[in-house]
């Protein structure tokens, strides 16, 4: 069945390529980004870890752990991890999940075989630190994803986790937010003293909170 957003993170035991794991307990108090790639020695997958590998401060500033998953077995991974760091240069600084009989992708409803068969298509799962699914992606194995987005969401996600504001359409860091329905008109000043633009009476605009 299809993980939904606000579902408990399905837990699991995985051999990956810093040693067995245990998904919730490795997470600890962090988010999480777990990933999927169709196969190891694979072009777009080369690149995709390799841009993960490199955005690793950025993952450490927002408190994010990144695992990743190919259906490959582990030897496969050690030697592919090779070729990405030498291609891409980089050092991937990150676990890469085994999962040669299809368990946790299976778990995860990774494998769509209209699209690709038995092999794990390119999906996304950002993990709250209260183990709940706030974000799912799935995108076909011929594109790789844009990981700027990715933490351009969670900068949303931890955003709105504190105010009461959520971001509207291409909304990046600093620039204003939207301040919940939820907040009556005339409650806004004492909780946002930065100031407020009612557009319209459902649409109220305030400077992102937390800057
Ligand atoms: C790739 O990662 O390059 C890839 C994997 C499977 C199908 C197409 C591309």
């Amino acid at each position: 069945m299809a993980i939904r957003l606000g579902d408990t993170a399905p837990d699991f035991t995985a051999e990956t390529t810093d040693g067995k794991i245990e998904l919730h307990k490795w997470l600890g108090d962090s988010w999480g980004v777990f990933f999927s790639h169709p196969k190891d020695y694979t072009p777009v997958c080369t690149t995709e870890l390799g841009r993960v590998a490199k955005l690793k401060e950025e993952f450490k500033k927002r408190n994010v752990k990144v695992i990743a998953l190919s259906v490959d077995p582990l030897d496969s991974h050690k030697g592919w991890i090779g070729d990405i760091n030498e291609t891409q240069k980089c050092s991937v600084n990150y676990p890469i999940i085994a999962d040669p009989d299809r368990k946790i992708a299976n778990m995860y409803d990774m494998i769509h075989p209209n699209a690709l068969d038995n092999l794990t298509v390119r999906t996304v799962f950002v993990i709250g630190p209260d183990k709940k699914v706030k974000l799912t992606l799935t995108y076909p194995a011929s594109t790789g994803r844009n990981f700027d987005e990715i933490l351009r969401v969670i900068d949303s996600l931890q955003l709105t986790a504190k105010f009461s504001v959520a971001t509207p359409v291409d909304w990046k860091w600093g620039d204003d937010c939207v301040v919940v329905p939820a907040i009556k008109t005339e409650d806004i000043p004492a909780k946002f003293p930065k100031g407020f633009k009612e557009v319209k009476p459902y649409l109220r605009m305030t400077p992102q909170p937390n800057l």
